[in-house]
């Protein structure tokens, strides 16, 4: 049934969708994961696609070495390969990332979806994207970064296991097919990232990165080292890292191995 309800993620109507037309993509119908996929091809000189994505992975990778569940075809499993001239802005990379994330779902569907810091997007209290960056030297040497997003785009109680269902969700039911073209919303995703990453340095995204964030002004908990602390979200910095008070203490989280929770 799922066969006949979803048109398929494809690499001509993806490139059609995209207005930044120096971006050649690479669809699969099944790939281990995309990142990985990117990982192979730059390690082996081939930068020719810079935007791999896939109907169906059967190794999706999280952040803190998670596996990001990625069912057929009612998600989108993209990753974009970058090639920073310097190290400056690496590190705005993933919160750039889902400003552009944010704003393509919100230009194209009738869904407000929210950022959790530092980089999962939620809509209606589930995480319905995540996303994961990765460093890996070219051929010469130099440090490429793969840009994963997962967006689940269709779902329903069933679309994942029982160990996420309690917190991934989707921007539609599996009903809502006609909804949106997942291939719109990939290039959609690619342009918004692409517009923001060539002026990155001028940080302007992150006025809509607060705009976007479910965390601000609420009491968070959160881990660093294994301990757990209460704070309150108070800002995000120049450099995308959440300002937190405690005890009349600021803080700022800027590592990527901080897991947050909302009280
Ligand atoms: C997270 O939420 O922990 C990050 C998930 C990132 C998932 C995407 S799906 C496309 C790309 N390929 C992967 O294997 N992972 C990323």
């Amino acid at each position: 049934m799922t066969e006949k309800r979803y048109n398929r993620l494809d690499t001509k109507e993806i490139s059609d969708f995209l207005n930044d037309k120096s971006i050649k993509p690479l669809v699969y119908d099944v790939i281990d994961s995309t990142n990985l996929e990117l990982k192979r091809r730059i390690q082996s000189g081939d930068t020719e696609y810079r935007l791999i994505a896939a109907d169906k992975q059967t190794m999706g990778r999280g952040r803190l070495g998670r596996s990001f569940e990625s069912p057929e075809r009612t998600g989108i499993y993209m990753s974009l390969l970058l090639i920073p001239d310097d190290m400056d802005n690496v590190l705005l990379i993933t919160s750039a990332a889902a400003v552009a994330v944010c704003r393509a779902i919100r230009k194209l569907t009738d869904t407000e979806p929210v950022i959790k810091w530092v980089n999962d997007i939620y809509l209606n209290g589930r995480k319905i994207c995540g996303i994961l960056a990765e460093g890996t030297p070219d051929k010469n040497g130099k440090l490429n970064i793969i840009l994963g997003i997962g967006i689940n785009v269709f779902g329903g109680p069933d679309t994942f296991s029982s160990e996420v269902k309690d917190i991934a969700g989707s921007i539609y039911g599996l009903e809502d097919a006609r909804k949106i073209n997942r291939n719109e919303l990939a290039a959609a995703v690619t342009d918004e990232f692409a517009a923001i990453y060539n002026n990155i340095g001028s940080r302007e995204f992150l006025d809509d990165y607060k705009r976007f964030s479910m965390v601000i002004g609420r009491n968070v908990r959160y881990r660093d080292n294994g301990i757990w602390y209460e704070a309150k979200a108070i800002d995000i910095d120049d450099n995308g890292g959440l300002v937190v008070e405690s005890d009349g203490e600021m803080r700022t989280l800027s590592t990527g191995e901080i897991t947050l929770r909302l009280v």
